[in-house]
This record gives C-alpha cells, sequence and structure tokens, in this order.
C-alpha cells in the first residue's frame, strides 16, 4: 500500500474493515459507495455503510450508520473512525455527518481511497471547527438545573 501519511497496525485494521464494509454499501443512485469502521474506546469495531433510498432524502452516510450501530450497542466513546471511499483524493465527510460524529466528543478520522490508496489523517475537531456539541446546550439558561 502506498500511503500519504503513516498509519499503526490498528490503524491499518480499521482502514481495511472500511475498504471491507464499503463493498456493501446501498447506492443504487448515486454508485457511490461508501465504508466506514469506528473503533470503541474499548476496542470494538463497528461498520457502517451509505444505505440510500428511492426517495433520496432518506438517504443515511456510511459514518452515520456506523455511530447508530455502536450506540445501539451500548457504546459513546471513540478512538478513530475510518471512512472508505473510492475517490483517487480520500473524501471528507458530509456536513451532517461531522456534526454527528462531533456529538461523541474528539477523535481520530483516517480517510482511505480504495483506488489509489491514499490515507489522510485528521481529527473529528479539525474537520468541525467551532462546533455545537452538547456543552454548547450547558450553557443555556433552560439547562442548567
Ligand atoms: N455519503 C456518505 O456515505 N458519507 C459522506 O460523508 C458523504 C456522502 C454517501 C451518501 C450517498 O449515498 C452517496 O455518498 C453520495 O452522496
Amino acid at each position: 500500500m502506498t500511503m500519504a501519511e503513516t498509519v499503526d497496525a490498528n490503524e491499518r485494521e480499521l482502514v481495511e474493515t472500511a475498504l471491507k464494509a464499503m463493498k456493501q454499501a446501498y447506492c443504487p443512485y448515486s454508485k457511490f459507495p461508501v465504508g466506514a469502521a469506528l473503533l470503541t474506546k474499548d476496542g470494538t469495531v463497528f461498520s457502517g455503510v451509505n444505505v440510500e433510498n428511492a426517495s433520496y432524502g432518506g438517504t443515511i452516510c456510511a459514518e452515520r450508520s456506523a455511530v447508530v450501530s455502536a450506540v445501539t450497542n451500548g457504546h459513546r466513546e471513540f478512538k478513530a473512525i475510518a471512512i472508505a471511499t473510492e475517490l483517487e483524493e480520500p473524501a471528507s465527510p458530509c456536513g451532517l455527518c461531522r456534526q454527528f460524529l462531533v456529538e461523541f466528543g474528539n477523535y481520530d478520522v483516517i480517510l482511505v481511497s480504495s483506488t489509489s490508496k491514499r490515507i489522510v489523517k485528521s481529527t473529528v475537531r479539525d474537520l468541525l471547527p467551532g462546533a455545537f456539541t452538547p456543552k454548547s446546550l450547558d450553557k443555556h439558561a433552560g439547562n442548567s438545573a
């Protein structure tokens, strides 16, 4: 694998899981498969794919699918998420997914291209500076009880 950034063994495994998950994407309309692999604090990995819908707005992205799966199984603390697409320049999560990811704090984001194998690393906070978070609500008078 040729990579722009180096990854350790755990990150490599997460990247491989995202690439594998990508093959399960349900994207008959966009034909743009996305796979995500979310690593929890205790080392469990939850995968997600984009699941499109004939009513296009009903589509859920891979990142949110992975978060929903993790939270459904009782996990709310994350170490990293790997996101795989076919774009040669690894694609970055959409705005809605960034907001969804930041809900659960700051952790690593590892983008990978299935075609070029390029990897780009960042963090949730890097992707969404000045985010509106659960803490923002704490500051609101109505929530200070
Ligand atoms: N998509 C994702 O799964 N994650 C993103 O962050 C960006 C977009 C999906 C949604 C849709 O199924 C397809 O990619 C094209 O937008």
